[in-house]
């Protein structure tokens, strides 16, 4: 199968990309955290061919896209008032939500779970296709199953190539990691994944929100089945550093020795200021010292680079995780294998 990405879609690109995804074909689409692998929400043959082409668990559900609040009304069983206050403040935007599921959701996109995963992304041009496709589209990250998100076309090209007949490109993905994923009671917010939206912007519209506790000791099953899975590792061993930058430096010269390179590293300005001249590393530089919001957009970009050079160690700078750094430090410390040091 010919891969197509897909460039400055017009109209009636949009409509060929609906009706793609209508009729049961896969289509690579652009949103505001990763690109996703979308498929017909309602068709099981078409979400088959998206745990096919990832090589994806079956047992791990689906994200069902749709262009604003009102159209999950028939997909869910009903829309409580926290539910509706979460859609109100957040959507379009990273932020997934997990409610009971109604009898026209297929058992199939949320893995045999009761509970539909809902997101409303906030981007105008993905948001326009789920509107002519008129179908929630199930999405997951556009990956093979384990590897690095894709935040860009040309990365999903890298995986998909020849699995799928079309990737619409609309550019680099403008936050980089993946929505937050919550389930939604009554009284009470559950993160079961954390991402864009961080707990203190939950607060503000629901009064209790806690983590899953398997967000915490690692001994408990998670509540989101993806978040036992090994994910997002690069090909290269790797190591993260959280610390002052004198101490990230200090622990970056003792990690690399005996390395014979490259080695790849991650590093805001500062500390790539005070890393010194070694030819075996290739700087990524990702913006300022502490900037969790810079270190994420840069951070599966990175490591996706990294691999296509062929590197044998990935040296990573890491935030506090407060903020938005909770979500990069999770995804930080999956990617390394739990290989995280804090100084
Ligand atoms: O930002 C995102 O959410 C991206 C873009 C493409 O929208 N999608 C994404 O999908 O990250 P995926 O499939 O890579 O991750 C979805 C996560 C998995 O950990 C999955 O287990 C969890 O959400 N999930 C999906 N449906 C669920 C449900 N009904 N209950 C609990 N967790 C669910
Ligand atoms: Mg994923």
């Amino acid at each position: 199968m010919d891969t197509r990405i897909i460039s400055n879609p017009s109209g009636s690109d949009l409509d060929l990309l609906a009706e793609t995804l209508r009729s049961g074909e896969l289509v690579a689409i652009p949103t505001e955290t990763v690109y996703g692998l979308g498929a017909n929400g309602l068709d099981v043959e078409a979400m088959d061919k998206i745990y096919a082409a990832k090589g994806r668990p079956s047992d791990n559900p689906l994200i069902l896209h749709v262009p604003d609040g009102e159209s999950i009304r028939p997909l869910v069983q009903n829309i409580s008032a926290t539910a509706q206050a979460l859609i109100d403040a957040f959507w379009p935007g990273p932020l997934t939500i997990t409610l009971p599921k109604s009898d026209l959701v297929p058992d199939r996109a949320t893995g045999g779970l009761s509970r539909v995963a809902l997101r409303c992304p906030d981007h105008s041009i993905c948001r326009d296709l789920l509107k002519r496709a008129g179908v929630p589209v199930a999405a997951p990250s556009a990956n093979i199953s384990g590897r690095p998100s894709p935040t860009t076309a040309q990365d999903v090209y890298h995986y998909m190539n020849g699995r799928i007949p079309y990737i619409l490109d609309a550019g680099s993905c403008t936050i980089g990691v993946e929505s937050t994923v919550v389930e939604v009671h009554d009284d009470k917010v559950i993160i079961l994944r954390p991402g864009g939206i961080t707990q203190s912007m939950l607060e503000d519209v629901v009064p209790t929100v806690i983590y899953d506790t398997a967000l915490i000791n690692e001994s408990t099953k998670p509540k989101a089945p993806g978040m036992k899975y090994t994910h997002y590792a690069p090909d290269a061993s790797m190591y993260v550093v959280v610390g002052k930058p004198s101490d990230v430096v200090e622990a970056f010269k003792e990690l690399s020795k005996g390395y014979k390179g490259p080695i790849g590293c991650l590093v805001s300005y500062e500390i790539h200021a005070l890393i010194g001249m070694d030819e075996r590393f290739q700087c990524h530089c990702f913006g300022p010292y502490g900037d969790a919001l810079a270190l994420g957009h840069d951070f599966y970009k990175s490591l996706l680079h990294f691999n296509a050079n062929h590197v044998t160690l990935i040296l990573a700078e890491g935030v506090e995780p407060h903020g938005f750094g909770v979500a990069v430090m999770n995804r930080m410390e999956k990617a390394s294998s739990h290989h995280v040091i804090y100084k």
